[in-house]
């Protein structure tokens, strides 16, 4: 059981980090480069409500899993275990972070580029932009933490 959940656990990470480093890295400047504007900020918004999706589902199996491994290996949250603590304060970061560019720059968006204005909407487009690379740079540290607290003492 602690294994399946580990699993799960580490798959979780695997997508929504990767995802993000694939939107950043590849897909945005390659969206600059070959598109113009209108169909960029449609693809992106198009890119976005699907990986959004995804992570509605992916975010709370990670904590869910994250809190259940806590529980069941290491006897609560009392234990010295300093790369879970440290995960477990950036993971909760970065739910809210995701939660709050969900709901926030997201939504305003998507009512932008429905409402025909697309300055609004390449403006949010921005904050989401900004609020995925900050989740980027916390997701990557979180792993090279879990990984170094687990192996590396
Ligand atoms: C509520 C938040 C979280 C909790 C309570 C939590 C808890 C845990 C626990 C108990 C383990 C097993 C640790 C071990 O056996 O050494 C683990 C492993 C791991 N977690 Fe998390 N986690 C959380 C969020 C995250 C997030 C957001 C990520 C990445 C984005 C992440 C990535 C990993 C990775 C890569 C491992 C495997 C390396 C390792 O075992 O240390 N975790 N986590």
């Amino acid at each position: 059981m602690a294994t399946l959940l580990y699993v799960l656990h580490v798959l979780g990470a695997v997508l929504w980090v990767g995802g993000m480093a694939f939107a950043l890295f590849a897909l945005r400047p390659a969206a600059h480069e070959a598109l113009e504007a209108p169909q960029r900020l449609a693809l992106m918004l198009g890119v976005f409500r699907r990986f959004f999706r995804v992570l509605w589902h992916v975010v709370p199996i990670i904590l869910l899993t994250g809190w259940t491994m806590l529980g069941f290996w290491y006897w609560g949250f009392g234990a010295s275990i300093w790369h879970v603590h440290v995960m477990h304060g950036t993971g909760l970061l970065m739910a809210g972070i995701f939660v709050a560019v969900a709901l926030g720059p997201f939504r305003a968006m998507r009512a932008a580029l429905a409402a025909g204005d697309r300055a609004k909407a390449a403006a949010a487009l921005d904050r989401i932009r900004k609020g995925v690379a900050l989740n980027l740079a916390l997701g990557l540290l979180t792993v090279a933490i879990a990984a170094w607290g687990r192996f590396g003492g």
